[in-house]
């Protein structure tokens, strides 16, 4: 694949995704946005768990490019351009984990916010600082914060803008753990080893049994285990555990 602002390594059993636009420090352009589309239509066909990542900078990244956004107008509003990607990566068919290093601010937090689970350094902080530009935070944060942090700590973030340093984020469980900076990629791959010694089937359904509304429960699951009970990897993995020595 070729990109410029995100650089896409495959693995075996993971992709690794590194918001690369350093000097603007990872804002969100069109560009960005258009490679993690690419990304995710990769993705979607070949699916794989993906760390995604601000790089080694100590940045994860600052937000929409405020120069693009100032420019934007109503119907670029109403495209929803970040929040369309976000939602895709959300969609994505296995776990996706965020590591962030430094600031995670505006968009750069939702895109955080998108992923299923996040891993911080203890220099990252997050940020929601759009209402002191003028606009809301359109991509996520009005939704995916309340439900991540509880809405009384997620509105006093977006009504002030304030910075979540990454002990607060930790213990609002915004984060699932705080390493420092050095340890932050070991540690986010450390979580996808063991993510990835699972079936990728059982991976995927479960992921989509918790995305699903409460009015598909437990349909949902009950399908998703009936697909499970016919599927080989079920009876070879049980196996191995009852003939284990
Ligand atoms: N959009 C566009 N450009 C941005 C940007 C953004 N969101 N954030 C940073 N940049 C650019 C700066 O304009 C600067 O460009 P220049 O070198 O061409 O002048 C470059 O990135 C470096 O930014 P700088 O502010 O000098 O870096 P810093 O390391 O001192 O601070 C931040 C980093 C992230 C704390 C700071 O850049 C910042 O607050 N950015 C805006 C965050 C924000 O409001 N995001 C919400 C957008 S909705």
């Amino acid at each position: 694949m070729k990109l410029d602002s995100v650089r896409f390594d495959e693995r075996d059993d993971r992709v690794v995704v590194t918001l690369d636009r350093p000097s603007k420090r990872n804002a969100i352009d069109q560009d960005m946005v258009d490679e993690l589309h690419a990304v995710c239509a990769h993705l979607e066909k070949h699916p794989k768990p993906m760390l995604l990542t601000g790089g080694d900078n100590g940045i994860f990244a600052a937000g929409a490019d405020i120069a693009q956004l100032r420019e934007r107008d109503k119907h670029d509003a109403l495209q929803g351009i970040n929040a369309t990607v976000f939602e895709r990566i959300r969609r994505l068919p296995l776990p996706t984990v965020a590591a962030i290093d430094g600031p995670a601010l505006g968009g750069g937090a939702e895109l955080a916010y998108a992923c299923d689970i996040r891993v911080c350094s203890d220099r990252a902080f997050f940020g929601q600082p759009e209402v002191r530009l003028g606009i809301i935070a359109g991509a996520g944060a009005t939704y995916r914060l309340p439900q991540l942090v509880g809405e009384s700590l997620a509105k006093e973030l977006l009504f002030t803008g304030r910075r979540m340093h990454a002990d607060e984020a930790l213990s609002a469980r915004l984060v699932s753990s705080v390493v420092p900076p050095e340890e932050l990629l070991t540690t986010a791959d450390a979580l996808l080893d063991k993510i990835a010694k699972s079936s990728a089937m059982a991976l995927q359904l479960t992921k989509l049994a918790v995305h699903s509304p409460p009015e598909a429960h437990p349909q949902i699951e009950m399908t998703a285990q009936a697909v499970l009970f016919e599927d080989d990897e079920k009876y070879a993995r049980m196996t191995r555990f009852l003939e284990r020595g």
